[in-house]
């Protein structure tokens, strides 16, 4: 397949993805379910705008576009913040379906122009970074769904292999010495701005988790006092504990068995990597465990460096196409799968688990790479990098495989829960 025929069948995936996520009826579409989220027809639109701007008027916002420009303007992540989308005149849904439709229709179009030999080239790149945004919105989508009051709307998720729950707790040895952190373009030409360039770094002797902390692991943290004892969280973390309240993961029953998720009431499962907590709370969880948290140069080495070849691998388990039985991604499951479900897809250390299930919180604040250099969509990264922000890694079960490395960075502030992450541990040696 030509590089212009992936980008087509991937891009109709991912719109495919978009429009089953806003199924439902008007009034439904408009309402703002937390003030962290945004009204999901905010985000159809914005996802049409984002594709048109970069796509078809070359990044240029003073090239006129389809919206008259108090309109687009709307759409302007940057001007209006999330808990105030509500409040704005925005597209009706079917105004917004029509004119993501007509924005795409040209983006087909603008494809078939691509050349042959476009793997690699900035008109390409364009491409990617679209789809990626699509599906990262999906994501964001779900994040929503995921906090909406009211009986479910999505179902509750496909089935997932069987675990092991015998993992729990367990980890691997990753020996010290320099590995190759990031990636370029000719190795990964969709890689966005802020996993680039590669670059050699020297990383001490680490272990890291065999697999993510559990619900029931965290349970015992619990049940041991951890979230009424300080001593094990940073000044900040605890400040906002006792401010916020905290006292478990969010969406879990006060009984510690039960949880929501998607407007579903169910049992806890016990073997399922535990989602929805705080950077603070993993670090005080991590701290109460005898662990830390990994800093994601460590976190990427396990996932991603091969030893005994000395070169990195395209996933963890080589350069197999990602499948699902090697990682559970694509949004369909709704859930993280139980630990140890996925051996294949372990790291050349053992690790099993990085890509997919949860997004896992790492020590590391949001920093540029050595030789950063902003892509065309120069906000994307950059803006964040002096804020306050913590990066997560590998991807959560809401992520499309088409948009996901071992290089990925995901960031947000430390006190978040609403996305679908957890934790893995990591020890000094
Ligand atoms: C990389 C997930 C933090 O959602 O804020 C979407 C992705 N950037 N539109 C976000 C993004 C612009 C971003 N994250
Ligand atoms: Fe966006």
């Amino acid at each position: 397949m030509t590089t212009a025929a992936i980008l087509a069948r991937d891009l109709t995936r991912a719109r495919d993805r978009t429009l089953a996520l806003v199924n439902f009826d008007d009034v439904e579409l408009h309402r703002q379910y937390d003030p962290l989220m945004s009204p999901l027809v905010w985000d159809l639109a914005h996802i049409g705008q984002q594709e048109e701007l970069w796509l078809l008027r070359g990044g240029d916002p003073d090239r006129p576009g389809m919206l008259p420009a108090d309109v687009e303007g709307l759409y302007d992540a940057f001007t209006h913040p999330r808990a105030s989308r509500v409040d704005l005149p925005l597209l009706t849904p079917e105004q917004a379906r029509k004119y993501c439709a007509t924005v795409r229709s040209r983006v087909y179009d603008q494809l078939e122009n691509l050349p042959g030999d476009a793997d690699g080239s900035a008109e390409g790149f364009v491409f990617g970074l679209v789809l990626s945004h699509e599906h990262q919105h999906d994501e964001t989508m779900l994040q929503a769904l995921n906090l909406r009051a009211g009986p479910p709307l999505l179902g509750t998720g496909s089935p997932l292999p069987a675990g092991r729950s015998d993992l729990a707790g367990t980890s691997v040895l990753v020996p010290g010495g320099e590995f190759v952190l990031g990636v370029n373009a000719a190795d990964e030409p969709f890689a966005l701005d802020n996993e680039r360039p590669a670059h050699c770094v020297d990383v001490a002797t680490f272990r890291i988790g065999r697999v993510p902390v559990t619900n029931r692991e965290w349970r015992a943290f619990i049940d041991d006092g951890g979230y009424r004892q300080p001593r094990w969280w940073s000044e900040r973390g605890w400040r906002h504990c006792l401010q916020a309240g905290l006292s478990a993961p969010e969406f879990w029953g006060p009984d510690h068995r039960s949880r929501v998720r998607f407007g579903c009431v169910e049992e806890l499962p016990d073997d399922e990597p535990v989602q929805h907590v705080s950077y603070f709370e993993a670090q005080a969880y991590a701290a109460w465990a005898g662990a830390r948290l990994p800093t994601e140069i460590e976190w990427e080495k396990a996932c991603a460096w091969d030893p005994a070849l000395g070169a990195r691998r395209r996933y963890p388990w080589g350069s197999a196409q990602v499948s699902p039985q090697l990682a559970n991604l694509d949004g369909a499951a709704l859930r993280p799968a139980p630990i140890g479900a996925y051996p294949g897809g372990a790291s050349a250390y053992g690790a099993q688990q990085l890509l997919g299930d949860v997004w896992e919180w790492t020590s590391s604040p949001l920093r540029p790479w050595p030789g950063f250099h902003p892509m065309i969509y120069q906000r994307y990264s950059e803006p964040f990098f002096d804020g306050d922000y913590r990066v997560l890694r590998g991807g959560s079960w809401a992520v499309a495989r088409e948009i996901l490395r071992p290089s990925f960075r995901n960031w947000d502030h430390p006190y978040r829960r609403q996305i679908f992450a957890g934790v893995r541990l990591a020890w000094d040696v």
